[in-house]
């Protein structure tokens, strides 16, 4: 049984293979947190203590009694109004202007099976593998009604959190905050790590202590962003990969959402995942409902590596979903590197062409094959095909390229529209627009308002049409430019950045039912809108615009923290690098792709005969690894930000299959010799290295490791694959 309820006391349990999670509906009704942390077997209120708190409000019920107060008590969903001056989790006004809304417990359900959110991603479970409880609060003057609901999947010591706001009164108020997660520490010293970066740079890692200063990191961009990962890891101070306790909190929504943590006056630690709540107001009528999308916890006391893999497992089997769950994903030729806007139809036809020569099974033809689409100033929002630049029907470019045996796969951007369109011309009432004022640009083009039904149709129905045409096996879904006018002729400026994302998931689960077998790859500049709600819709993503090879070490490293390989869209692309200038080798190149969703983006033509036999080469072990590395467990084993190589192992489950690979970063004089230590094998068994026969035992390679050959020099890399012998 996850969920405990104890009667007597109102104390509900979550109960996790390794966790706990306590919370208390206590004498006065209210929601109080007991623990979150290594699983206990025993009633967590003793640890609350009630002290007469100096300028800490009462509530009424208390008289004159100073000893309780909502400002030092740690709460489950804290409120606004009601005592807590604190960050508090929910910000309701009313009707009358005033911020108070107080919550009280009324009831509460244990359900078999995961809860599920109406046009939201989420966790989903099978039959069995989890329960859901859900507490309903109420505030009995203004009507809110919050139910709290938790999913609970005991075997992956997981907890998800979401919240559904209901107004049961008679007046409307308004959502001014909304977050899903609070947790809220009495003791502890803590850090937050959070995943920063930008355009080509993404999910750099910054660790701060949690102090007296508000830490708070988010996004106002309408998409998750580059610069902040709506994921964030609290790790008890000295948490390092193998060792030390750390909650992670990660966010399944690819808009705007918020993050604080701080220490409040008595050094307790609150931390909150949720909703950005600037130009968020959302105005609830009678009878009406809100959804805050969903948080996913976990508990390791056992490091980051294990949290990680926590996490990899949850979004392979509980957030991605469709036929290339636990597929193998083709590996495939982009054309975006290889011929920018300057192709035709037989540019594609020849990069299949030589893909097929590669071993390369699928072409995608990237941005520029629509409308008047030869720069990125125009044509967005045109979804029907310039068989003028191509040369040919679509029907036929696709059919060119299945006789080379390839499989053929598009880009679209359906969130935007350039200025100079047909469809701007017919529908400038279409975008995101603030009356009166000239548009923002950015990339020179404009937001279509998506969360405006008649806007998707339209442009739903153009892409199916394109769609329709040929045998479409890959789309890439792109998004290159932020939201920044949050306005909209349909909805109120505070729920326009909400609605806008419920109109775009609305349609990404439109497009993904129609085309079941068709394989979406999502993108955003690259990595700006990598989150566990767009893996909900499209199983992979392009982890970012940068693909140089060394730079792409720190990009992946971050996004392993939360996410699995099979989600992280990595290609080989041509040198000097279009991005950086830098040049790796073609070997490192290909390394570095293969720690994700393997493909190319370049054109193949360009390589000499010997690039292209190595390249095959390359395809092949690609090929031959893509099940461990898509379905294995994947470790860091080593900081690419600070060590002057980078290591990292994929493993299979049943731990019989390790391939280790390893760039070297710098090189200096007289280096010392440095050992890069394997991580999760079986300790007694017996490895075997293929290339060379050497045999290790597993306790012998996580406790000494290997030498790392450093004499390869800078930029360069090896792979060694380990068998378990019998
Ligand atoms: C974005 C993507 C690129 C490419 C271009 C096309 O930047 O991340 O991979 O598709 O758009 O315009």
């Amino acid at each position: 049984m996850a969920v405990i309820y104890n009667h007597e006391k109102r104390i509900f349990s979550l109960q996790t293979k390794n966790t706990t999670y306590q919370m208390m509906a206590d004498k006065l009704g209210y929601l109080l947190h007991l623990y979150y942390g290594k699983r206990v077997e025993q009633d967590m209120d003793y640890l609350l203590t009630y002290a007469d708190r100096g300028f800490s409000g009462n509530p009424a019920e208390m008289a004159y009694n100073r000893t309780y107060s909502l400002d030092t008590l740690p709460q489950e969903y804290p409120v606004l109004g009601t005592g807590d001056t604190r960050s508090t989790a929910l910000i309701i006004r009313n009707a009358d202007y005033s911020e108070c809304c107080d919550l009280r417990y009324v009831s509460h359900e244990i359900i078999k099976g995961k809860y599920s959110l109406k046009g939201l991603p989420c966790v989903y479970t099978k039959k069995g593998e989890a329960e859901t409880l859900s507490i309903i609060l109420e505030d009995a003057l203004n009507g809110a009604r919050v139910q709290l609901l938790y999913g609970v999947l005991e075997a992956e010591d997981i907890i998800t959190r979401s919240v559904i706001i209901t107004n049961n009164g008679k007046e409307q108020f308004v959502i001014e905050k909304a977050a899903s997660a609070c947790l809220d520490f009495m003791p502890g010293e803590y850090e937050l790590i959070h995943f920063y970066g930008r355009h080509t740079m993404e999910r750099n890692i910054e660790r701060v202590p949690v102090t007296h200063t508000e830490i708070k990191i988010g996004s106002r961009r309408g998409a998750s962003s580059h610069q902040h990962n709506p994921g964030i890891i609290l790790a008890e101070n000295g948490t390092t990969e193998d060792y030390g306790k750390c909650y992670g909190m990660l966010f399944v929504y690819s808009g705007n959402f918020m993050c604080g943590a701080e220490k409040d006056q008595f050094g307790q630690t609150r931390v909150l995942m949720g909703l950005q709540s600037e130009q968020f107001h959302y105005p609830l009528n009678k009878g009406e409902s809100f959804i805050v999308p969903e948080t996913i916890l976990c508990f390791s006391e056992n490091g980051f590596s294990d949290l990680s893999l926590k996490y990899h497992d949850c979004i392979c089997n509980h957030i991605c979903r469709g036929k290339y769950k636990n597929k193998e994903r083709p590996v495939l030729l982009n054309s975006w590197e290889a011929s920018y806007f300057n192709f035709n139809g037989d540019t594609i036809i020849n990069l299949a062409k030589e893909a097929a020569d590669l071993g390369i099974r699928l072409v995608v033809m990237d941005d520029g094959w629509f409308g008047k689409r030869d720069n990125d100033n125009s044509g967005l929002g045109d979804w029907n095909v310039n068989e003028d630049k191509l040369g040919c029907t679509l029907g036929e470019l696709v059919t060119q390229v299945n006789k080379q045996n390839v499989k053929f796969g598009i880009w679209i951007e359906p969130e935007m529209v350039s200025e100079d369109s047909m469809l701007y011309k017919k529908h400038p009432d279409f975008v995101l627009q603030v009356p009166g004022r000239a548009p923002i640009r950015s990339r020179n083009q404009l937001v279509l308002d998506f969360s405006r039904e008649e806007v998707r149709k339209v442009i739903f129905n153009q892409i199916c049409s394109v769609l329709d045409q040929a045998d479409i096996e890959y789309i890439k879904w792109d998004m290159n430019r932020n939201l920044s006018e949050l306005y909209s002729s349909q909805s109120f400026p505070g729920c326009v950045a909400y609605n806008y994302m419920l109109g775009v998931y609305d349609f990404l689960e439109k497009l993904i039912t129609r085309y079941p077998d068709t394989l979406v790859e999502g993108c955003c500049g690259g990595g700006g809108r990598f989150d566990a709600g767009m893996l909900y819709y499209t199983p992979q993503i392009w982890c970012s615009d940068n693909t140089d090879a060394i730079d792409r070490l720190r990009i992946q490293y971050g996004t392993s923290f939360f996410y699995p390989a099979c989600t992280a869209g990595s290609h080989v692309s041509a040198v000097p690098n279009h991005q950086t200038g830098r040049v790796a080798s073609l070997n490192t190149r290909g390394i570095v792709a293969m720690s994700g969703v393997f493909g190319y983006e370049l054109d193949p033509a360009k390589l000499s005969e010997a690039e292209k036999e190595e390249t095959r080469q390359q395809v092949k072990r690609y090929k031959k690894y893509a099940g461990l590395i898509q379905n294995g467990d994947y470790y860091r084993l080593s900081d690419p930000f600070k060590d002057i190589y980078t290591a990292w192992e994929n493993i299979s489950k049943d731990k019989t299959q390790v391939l280790l690979s390893i760039v070297i970063n710098e090189i200096h004089g007289n280096m010392p010799v440095y050992y890069v230590k394997l991580k999760g094998l079986e300790k007694y068994a017996v490895y075997k290295d293929e290339e060379n026969g050497a045999y290790y035992q597993g306790a012998a390679l996580m406790e000494a490791g290997l030498p790392v050959k450093c004499s390869l020099g800078e930029y360069n890399s090896y792979q060694i694959v380990l068998n378990m012998q019998k």
